[in-house]
């Protein structure tokens, strides 16, 4: 029997069915057909699959559907405001902070949530916030650079 769940989606009241045994991933992508955020690994140890659950990262491979019940959700198709990149999208972009770009979605996400607690991290605050992100193509340096200089272009506002 499928479960009525309500939450807050990237802004927005979001209501949806789902199986008790579902994954917010699953539904996320193929509910929901919001298929920024990626599967990697499947058993949360990639960030892939990283989504915002009031205010904390959250890998959405490990957390049921019906636990988002009441809770308000970020994933990376609420970041742009509608044609305009978040900073973070954009630097990531000026930077050639990407390659395949699996583990992006995740990484902005995580950048985010890291930039709305701390808005001039060290490049040491940086590294340990995304420890659970993973990518395999590209070097690190770039997504610290990345991020370093969209904390700078948020603070200027
Ligand atoms: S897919 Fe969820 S942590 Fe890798
Ligand atoms: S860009 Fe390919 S896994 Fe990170």
């Amino acid at each position: 029997m499928r479960t009525h769940v309500t939450t807050e989606l990237n802004g927005e009241v979001t209501e949806f069915l789902c199986e008790p045994r579902q994954t917010l991933l699953e539904v996320l992508r193929d509910v929901l057909d919001l298929t920024g955020t990626k599967e990697g690994c499947g058993t949360g140890d990639c960030g892939a699959c990283s989504v915002i659950v009031d205010g904390r990262v959250v890998c959405s491979c490990l957390m049921l559907a019906v636990e988002a019940e009441g809770h308000r959700l970020t994933t990376i198709e609420g970041l742009a405001d509608r044609d305009r990149l978040h900073p973070l999208q954009r630097k990531f972009l000026e930077h050639a902070a990407l390659q395949c770009g699996i583990c992006t979605p995740g990484f902005i996400v995580a950048g985010k949530a890291l930039l709305e607690r701390n808005p001039d991290p060290t490049d040491t605050e940086i590294r340990y916030w995304l420890a659970g992100n993973l990518c395999r193509c590209t070097g690190y340096d770039k997504i610290v650079t990345a991020v370093k200089d969209a904390a700078v272009a948020m603070r200027k506002g």
